[in-house]
């Protein structure tokens, strides 16, 4: 079996990162991960990465003229990764349809929420503020349209009457870890 070639892009701590690490780890995952790459020099997720034997980088988009550049340059790391697939994993920057385009059917991302439901940041809180019963968290492919992709797996949650945003968080986290490596499995074997 040729396994496909992963690159993760993250932001911070890379726990969603971890979870796909460990899962690649298995002889007859359909995937192994080449490379991850960050846009904050300081994120957690580098250290724990290379302490896998996995390649990193970060790219500040700050130091680049524009967003294209920046974009450009991600986009030269990945290639010389020889990625076929990219996975977002709390990497919290919008990305410009150039790039997106480019990766199109091969970039998903995890998103804390049941899209449609919650798109965007703090979907923890809003989703306490709203009352809402149930919560939980989606896989999707990444178009141009933030958080719009088709879902490839979501899972779903409880919320329970005495949560906060980090209980709330920690339950939908450990439903993110399992639904993450599996929707890229499905992925990297042609299943969607
Ligand atoms: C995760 O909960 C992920 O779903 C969320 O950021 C967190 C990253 O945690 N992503 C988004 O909100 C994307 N809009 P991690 O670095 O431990 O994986």
């Amino acid at each position: 079996m040729s396994k496909k070639k992963v690159a993760i892009l993250i932001s911070g701590r890379g726990s969603n990162m971890s979870a796909l690490i460990e899962a690649a780890k298995a002889p007859d995952f359909p995937a192994e991960i080449v490379g991850v790459l960050s846009n904050k020099a300081a994120a957690p997720g580098l250290e724990i990465a290379a302490s896998h034997g996995i390649a990193t980088a970060s790219l500040a988009q700050s130091k680049f003229p524009s967003r294209e550049m920046f974009e450009d340059t991600m986009t030269l790391m990945l290639e010389s990764w020889e990625v076929d697939i990219v996975c977002l994993a709390g990497f919290m920057r919008v990305l410009g349809e150039d790039f997106v385009n480019r990766w199109e059917g091969r970039m998903i991302n995890i998103h804390p929420s049941l899209l449609p439901a919650y798109k965007g940041l703090d979907t923890h809180a809003r989703v306490l503020a709203a009352g809402e019963k149930e919560h939980g968290c989606t896989v999707h492919f990444v178009t141009p349209g933030l958080d719009e992709g088709d879902a490839i797996l979501q899972a779903r949650v409880p919320v329970l009457p005495d949560d906060t945003e980090d209980t709330l968080a920690a339950r939908v986290l450990v439903e993110e870890h399992r639904i993450y490596p599996e929707a890229l499995k499905q992925l990297a074997l042609g299943k969607m």
